[in-house]
């Protein structure tokens, strides 16, 4: 559908935020509203992704949105349940996601995984705003189905806005503290330098108007220039997961961000060892309006185009990497296409010393993640790699000099089966968690008793 070369792609908005702060439930409200507006054909589910168009976008925002206003076709979702790291989220060094959207519980206010977040948009310079969820369980709170905020605070008692005041208070402090200068979104002049706090409810939908406004507004005054590509192009993504699919073997789930990707296009992936070279044997989809994290089912399509989602199924992707690239080669020499991976691989390549301890993660930009907080706190790495924990993780951390080195580090990983009795069986102490900076301060305290 695309006619000209030089086009305007679909920004690429991540959703992010502590488990249970309502994610998912934004997401499925986005899309829900959608479909009761009548524009449930207009939504594409794609792999990890959902797209939703601007005119579904203005229909939805109602009074707060002038379609004539934009001319970027919409927003691609990207949604990062809280277990997964999204610091997945990488694309050429930088950060896959044009923008997020970090997800805070009103009343819990900043979390681990929060700070976590923060950190990460901090590092990439990822332009954000902070949707306050959960506005409609402030008590006596007086719901509004779908309506702007403003016409929702209308509606509430002043005891109740007085409290869902001091809990939105509460979160702009706490991004005061890690170094943000934020206000309610309405208040925000400059997008650049504020953070806009939109206060939502993922249920009632009330807020949610507001939210699809300003991710609008900022997309288009910010990064339209960075929109522009060339949609014949040789497809550039990256992978957000590798996954054993009956019938396909392993697939990788992608999010292209660049070019196009065929079906039968050769392709380059970044593989735990070396690049992976290989033929595109299918493209997946998930069947249209259909849960995108759960659903089974695939539709094979011809081709995808940036920004989109799509499940990659080819030969020898086992040993693929969530968070490395994938290039199409199309018109290129593949060994020069082998090297770009290979250049790009070695940027994240982490800084290893003589003796250290070993660091395992679920992804790149994970394990990325942990180098950085690792050098921070002058911990350093014997060795550092993707995957779950093995029998050599333990082998070699054994072989570390000092005692408080023979140590695992794992973000987000679980222990092989086949690695527990070597673990028992040898002076190597583990330590695993889903939040970096938790993982960290576990070691830590470990060397300190150790030492007393
Ligand atoms: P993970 O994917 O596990 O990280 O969680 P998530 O951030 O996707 O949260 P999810 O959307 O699954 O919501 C967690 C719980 O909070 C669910 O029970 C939701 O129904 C509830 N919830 C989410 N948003 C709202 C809201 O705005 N109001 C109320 N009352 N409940 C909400
Ligand atoms: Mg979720």
């Amino acid at each position: 559908d695309h006619t000209n070369a030089d086009t305007l792609r679909t920004p690429i908005v991540a959703v992010l935020g502590h488990v249970d702060h309502g994610k998912t439930s934004l997401l499925d409200k986005i899309r829900g509203s959608a479909v009761s507006e009548g524009e449930a054909g207009a939504i594409t589910q794609h792999i990890g992704a959902t797209d939703i168009p601007l005119d579904t976008i203005s229909g939805m925002a109602g009074e707060l949105i002038d379609p004539t206003d934009f001319d970027l076709p919409g927003l691609l979702f990207i949604d990062t349940p809280g277990h997964h790291s999204f610091s997945t989220l990488r694309a050429r060094g930088g950060a896959l996601a044009d923008i997020a959207v970090l997800v805070v519980d009103v009343n819990d206010g900043f979390q681990p995984q929060t700070e976590e977040a923060i950190d990460i948009l901090r590092r990439t310079g990822t332009p954000f705003v902070v949707a306050a969820n959960k506005v409609d369980t402030t008590p006596g709170w007086n719901p509004q189905e779908g309506q702007p905020i403003q016409k929702s605070l209308e509606a509430q008692s002043e005891r109740a806005e007085s409290m869902l005041n001091e809990n939105l208070y509460e979160i702009i402090g706490q991004l005061s503290d890690a170094g943000f200068s934020a206000d309610l979104y309405w208040r925000v002049q400059d997008f650049q330098k504020n953070i806009g706090v939109v206060p939502l409810s993922a249920i009632t939908g009330e807020g949610v108007p507001d939210l699809l406004t300003v991710l609008m507004g900022l997309s288009q005054r910010f990064m339209k220039e960075e929109m522009a590509i060339d949609v014949f192009g040789a497809g550039e993504g990256t992978v957000l997961e590798v996954k054993d699919e009956r019938g396909f073997g392993a697939t990788i789930d992608t999010v292209v961000y660049d070019g196009v990707v065929r079906n039968g296009d050769r392709i380059v992936v970044g593989g735990q060892e070396d690049p992976i070279v290989t033929e595109i044997r299918a493209l997946l989809q998930p069947r249209p309006l259909e849960e995108i994290r759960t659903e089974k089912q695939f539709e094979k399509v011809g081709e995808v185009g940036a920004a989109a989602g799509v499940k990659i199924a080819a030969p020898d992707l086992d040993r693929a990497m969530a968070g490395a690239p994938v290039r199409v080669v199309r018109d290129r020499p593949v060994e020069e296409v082998v090297e770009e991976v290979k250049a790009e691989l070695a940027e994240i390549e982490v800084d290893t010393a003589e003796d250290g301890v070993v660091v395992k993660a679920d992804t790149l930009g994970s394990l990325e993640a942990m180098a950085n907080a690792l050098r921070e706190a002058e911990v350093p790495i014997l060795r550092a790699e993707v995957g779950d924990i093995a029998p050599r993780d333990i082998a070699v951390a054994e072989t570390a000099n000092q005692d408080e080195h023979k140590a695992i580090l794992g973000f987000n990983v679980d222990l092989l089966a086949n690695a527990e009795t070597e673990l028992e069986n040898a002076d190597v102490k583990l330590f695993t968690d889903d939040v970096i900076y938790q993982l960290i301060e576990e070691y830590e305290t470990y060397v300190e008793e150790k030492q007393r």
